[in-house]
């Protein structure tokens, strides 16, 4: 059985093909970064025009890849939030199309559930286990007991960690995207260097807020007062994300010790985190916790989530209506997640 997937929720236009849902026989994935670059982060409307250009080249690249026509799809999953509207819409639109005139069920995908899926793709995992979501728009953890059965145990208060990352990239001038740049130039800087504010660890909920700890590191850089030099950029870039790191770290902890469960995935764009990686690799090998995080290309968005989640929509002979709409926040879905 293959599953075509779409993913055109912020500013990458992905399809692939899965097989069975697990083997994957192709995930192509259209950045938008330069495009975006100039403006220092995601312009919506630049964001859909990307999208409406690429999608058809890009979902044909899929197939050819995976060596396989159009006929041979037996289902369509695409991403129908959260995310921004205007691209979403361009996703959902050529799904749907696609459905239409090729008589293909179509999947309604929800982006943080394929996010939390996507290690499915490269690991066995049995049910439950504790599921830290780390990306641009989110940072959340779940206990997770299977496909649709998730509880959330908590969620930043306000920024994102992923937001956090791409907002002190600009303040340190290192442009867009930013959690990458942070993490390349962070391992050439002393981590100890300066000690940032450990944002709600005393708390005893499973919350997280990185506002605070953005300003904090605005507040260090104009007591500097003056241009940075590149060892205080690397130290300061180096500072933060340990800070971040400890952050989801010990909220974890507290997440697998509160749910009495030894396996943890971690998933999302900033899972692709070099430190946060090493670090999670530390942890669960001293507390002997099983720890799954899918491989750089799976960490950031991509098709192949959304098309091995999707895989059980068509198990299940589910089909979404042509009314389908996009919705920009998971409060406003009517997705189970
Ligand atoms: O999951 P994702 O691709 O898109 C959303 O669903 O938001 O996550 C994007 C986020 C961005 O904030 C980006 O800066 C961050 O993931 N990111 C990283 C790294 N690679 C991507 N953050 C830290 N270190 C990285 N290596
Ligand atoms: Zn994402």
């Amino acid at each position: 059985m293959y599953v075509l997937g779409i993913e055109t929720s912020c500013d990458e236009t992905s399809a692939a093909v899965i097989k069975d849902g697990t083997q994957l026989l192709s995930n192509i994935v259209a950045s938008q970064d330069e495009l975006h670059e100039p403006y220092g982060g995601v312009v919506p409307e630049l964001a859909s025009r990307c999208h409406i250009e690429k999608i058809e080249s890009i979902v044909d690249l899929s197939l050819e890849k995976a060596s396989i026509s159009l006929e041979d799809i037996n289902g369509i999953a695409v991403t129908s939030g959260p995310g921004l509207v205007g691209s979403l819409v361009v996703g959902l639109s050529y799904a749907k199309a696609l459905s239409y005139a090729k008589k293909i069920p179509f999947y309604g995908v929800n982006h943080l559930e394929a996010h939390l899926h996507a290690i499915f793709l490269e690991k066995k995992i049995e049910y439950p286990f504790i599921g830290l979501l780390v990306s641009g728009g989110h940072t959340s953890l779940y206990d997770i007991r299977g496909v649709g059965n998730y509880t959330l145990l908590g969620s930043t208060v306000d920024d994102a960690c992923g937001e956090a990352f791409d907002k002190v990239a600009k303040i340190l001038g290192l442009g867009y995207p930013g959690g990458r740049k942070i993490d390349e130039i962070a391992k050439k800087g002393n981590a100890k260097a300066i000690l940032f504010p450990r944002p709600r660890l005393k708390e005893d909920d499973l919350n997280f807020s990185f506002s605070g700890l953005k300003t904090a590191v605005l507040n260090y850089c104009q007591k500097l007062g003056k241009s940075l030099s590149e060892v205080e950029r690397n130290d300061i870039a180096a500072s933060f994300q340990e800070t971040v790191v400890e952050t989801l770290l010990q909220k974890s902890l507290k997440a697998l010790e509160k749910m009495q469960y030894p396996k943890l995935v971690i998933a999302g764009g900033v899972a692709a985190n070099s430190r946060l990686r090493a670090a999670f690799q530390h942890m669960s090998k001293e507390k002997n916790i099983e720890l799954f995080i899918p491989s750089l290309k799976l960490c950031t968005d991509n098709a192949a989530m959304v098309g091995a989640l999707g895989y059980h929509y068509l198990v299940a002979g589910q089909k979404a209506p042509f009314s389908l709409n996009a919705y920009a926040t998971t409060s406003s879905s009517q997705a189970s997640f």
